[in-house]
């Protein structure tokens, strides 16, 4: 049976791809910060697995406790997976921190928590995950974000975050090819989240976390192109965005919020 583990699967994108995986008879780990929050999730998937008559009520579902902006934690959940569950086929790193900053004031503190939790949290799995994936031909698929294509207003953290994510797995593609490790990134457009709740704008295209999950679960499982993205139309106006001069990408900005 194969194995994925998802970091930050107790809600949003995480949760509802960790149902496709388990739909489709993948043995599934979730792990996220918030206890409570995890054996809720966890609740919810069994209940999903046993109404699932393919399963046939095997144990698909499990849960470890694991605050990736530390790294005894990340290093002893991925020990424990490895030894206890199965071997891991997929890491998902799809855990994230997320705070507009509405009023646009610089707080250094949420740089802090974006920069341990998307950015550090992301290199400590990899450091763990490159040791035991090591020439297995696995699966290491980041989630990082169109907000790390440009700097936008509002989301300085996150938006440093989301690019130094996209910048790691461009790098990592070249490097973990030598260790026989597959790395992927994959670029949503707007997904209704507890997350996205947090914007004040109106987000197009938004679409649900279960057609994330079910993209997800398609282009991981059916697919090896490096850049999973979608939908593709608000994804590859993003990416348009980038080629953009300043003149015109800051008078866009200025027309659309008077930023
Ligand atoms: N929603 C979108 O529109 C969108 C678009 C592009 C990219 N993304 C990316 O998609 C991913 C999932 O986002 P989402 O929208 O589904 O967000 P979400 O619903 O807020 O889920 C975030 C998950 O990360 C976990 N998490 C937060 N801090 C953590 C930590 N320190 N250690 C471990 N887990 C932690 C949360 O659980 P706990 O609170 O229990 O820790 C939660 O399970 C993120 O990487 C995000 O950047 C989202």
């Amino acid at each position: 049976m194969q194995t994925i583990w998802i970091t930050g699967g107790s809600s949003g994108i995480g949760f509802a791809t960790a149902k496709e995986f388990i739909n489709n008879n993948w043995q599934v780990v979730i792990s996220s910060s918030n206890k409570i929050k995890l054996e809720s999730a966890k609740k919810k998937l069994e209940l999903n697995n046993n109404n699932n008559n393919n399963n046939n009520n095997k144990n698909l579902v499990h849960t470890i406790v694991c605050d990736i902006s530390s790294k005894n934690n990340v290093d002893e959940t991925i020990n424990s997976i490895e030894k206890n569950i199965g071997k891991i086929d997929i890491a998902l790193l799809n855990a994230s921190a997320y705070s507009p900053n509405k009023n646009q004031i610089f707080d250094i503190s949420n740089y802090e928590l974006l920069i341990d939790v998307n950015i550090k949290g992301t290199l400590y799995c990899v450091n763990k995950l490159k040791d035991v994936m090591k020439n297995r031909n696995n699966t290491i698929a980041i989630i990082s974000s169109p907000l790390g294509y440009r700097g936008w207003p509002t989301a300085g953290a996150y938006g440093i975050s989301k690019a130094a994510q996209l910048s790691l797995s461009e790098s990592l593609y070249f490097d973990f090819k030598k260790l026989n490790i597959n790395v992927r990134v994959i670029c949503p457009g707007f997904i209704d989240t507890e997350a996205t709740k947090k914007n004040s704008f109106k987000m197009p295209f938004l679409k649900s976390a279960e057609y994330a999950g079910k993209k997800i679960f398609d282009r991981l499982t059916k697919g090896k192109e490096f850049e999973i993205i979608f939908p593709y139309l608000i994804v590859y106006f993003f990416k348009f965005t980038r080629i953009l001069p300043y003149k015109i990408y800051f008078y866009i900005w200025k027309k659309l919020g008077n930023f």
